[in-house]
C-alpha cells in the first residue's frame, strides 16, 4: 500500500513507518492519523510483517505534535472526536498489537508524538531527542492517551510535572525516568531497534503476543491481569511452539517457531 504522508518498507520482515512531513516537524494532522490507522492494519493483517518501527522523517523531529492549524475550527464535540477515534484507531491498535512494535524517537516527541511513543511497546531515543507535554500552553491536555500512559510509564509526580509545566526533557532524562528504554546516537537509532527487533523475532511469536497482551492487561483497569496471565500461560501449553521450544531445548538446538 502507498500512503500520501508515510514511508514504509520491510526489512527482514520489520515493517519501517516513517512519518514523513519533515517541514511540519511530522506534526499529526487529519492524514497522517488516518494512515498510520491503514498501516498499523497492515502491521496486524500482512503475515510477512512479523513486527514494526514508527520513526519520523529527518533529523529535527520524531512527530512534534497533533497539527495545531487543524485545532481552531474544532469545537467540543469535534475534540472528542478527535481524540476518541485518534485513541481507537491509531493508539490503542499500536499498544495492542501482538506483534511488536518499537519508536524510534530521532528528535523533537512532543504532545501526540510523545503519545504516539508511548503507545508502542518499546522506546529508543537519540541523544538529541526532548520530550514533552506542551498542551497546556495552548489551554489544552493532551487526548492521545498521554495522561494515562505518562502516569503509568513514570509515576504520578513525575508525570503531573511534565505535563503541567509542559517542560520539555532530554533523552537522558527520558531515560532515567523509565520513559525510554536505550538512549543511542542518532545514526544508532534504526540499527539498535532492529537488533532488539531480531532478538525478539527469534522467540515464540504466539508467546511474544501473549506476553504483549498479559503485561497490558496491567494497566488495564478492570481488567484482573493475573488472570489474563493464567490464560495466556495455559494457552502457550496447547500451541506446536511451546513443544517445540521445550524439545529444542532439550536437544541442545535453536527452536524453529513457526507461530502455530
Ligand atoms: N502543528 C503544526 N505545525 C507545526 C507543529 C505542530 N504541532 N510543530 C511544528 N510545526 C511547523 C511550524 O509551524 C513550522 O511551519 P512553517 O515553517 O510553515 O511556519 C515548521 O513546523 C517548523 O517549526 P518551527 O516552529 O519553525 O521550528 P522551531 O525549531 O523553531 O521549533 C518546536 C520547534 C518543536 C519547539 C516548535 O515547532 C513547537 O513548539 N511546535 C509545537 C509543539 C506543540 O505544541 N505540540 C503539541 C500540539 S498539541
Amino acid at each position: 500500500m502507498s500512503y500520501q504522508t508515510l514511508l514504509t518498507s520491510l526489512e527482514e520482515n520489520i515493517f519501517i513507518i516513517t512519518i514523513n512531513r519533515p517541514e511540519k516537524l511530522n506534526a499529526l494532522n487529519k492524514i497522517v492519523i488516518e494512515e498510520l490507522s491503514k498501516a498499523i492494519d497492515e502491521v496486524y493483517n500482512n503475515t510477512e510483517i512479523k513486527s514494526a518501527i514508527i520513526t519520523g522523517a529527518g533529523e529535527k523531529a520524531f512527530v512534534a505534535g497533533a497539527d495545531i492549524s487543524e485545532f481552531l475550527p474544532l469545537d467540543q464535540k469535534a475534540g472528542e472526536e478527535l481524540a476518541r477515534k485518534g485513541q481507537q484507531n491509531v493508539f490503542d491498535k499500536i499498544e495492542n498489537s501482538h506483534k511488536p512494535i518499537i519508536a524510534a524517537v530521532n528528535g523533537f516527541a512532543l504532545g501526540g508524538g510523545l503519545e504516539l511513543a508511548m503507545a508502542c511497546h518499546i522506546r529508543i531515543a537519540a541523544e538529541s531527542a526532548k520530550m514533552g507535554f506542551p498542551e497546556v500552553s495552548l489551554g489544552l491536555i493532551p487526548g492521545y492517551g498521554g495522561t494515562q500512559r505518562l502516569t503509568r510509564l513514570i509515576g504520578r509526580g513525575r508525570a503531573l510535572e511534565l505535563i503541567l509545566t509542559a517542560d520539555m526533557i532530554t533523552a537522558g532524562e527520558g531515560y532515567q525516568f523509565g520513559l525510554i528504554n536505550h538512549v543511542v546516537s542518532h545514526e544508532g537509532l534504526l540499527p539498535k531497534a532492529m537488533e532488539i527487533l531480531n532478538k525478539i523475532l527469534l522467540r515464540g511469536p504466539l508467546a511474544v503476543a501473549s506476553a504483549i497482551a498479559a503485561v497490558n492487561a496491567a494497566s488495564q483497569p478492570g481488567v484482573n491481569g493475573f488472570e489474563v496471565e493464567i490464560d495466556g500461560f495455559a494457552q502457550c501449553f496447547g500451541t506446536n511452539d511451546f513443544r517445540e521450544g521445550v524439545a529444542a531445548f532439550l536437544q541442545r538446538r535453536k527452536p524453529v517457531f513457526k507461530g502455530k
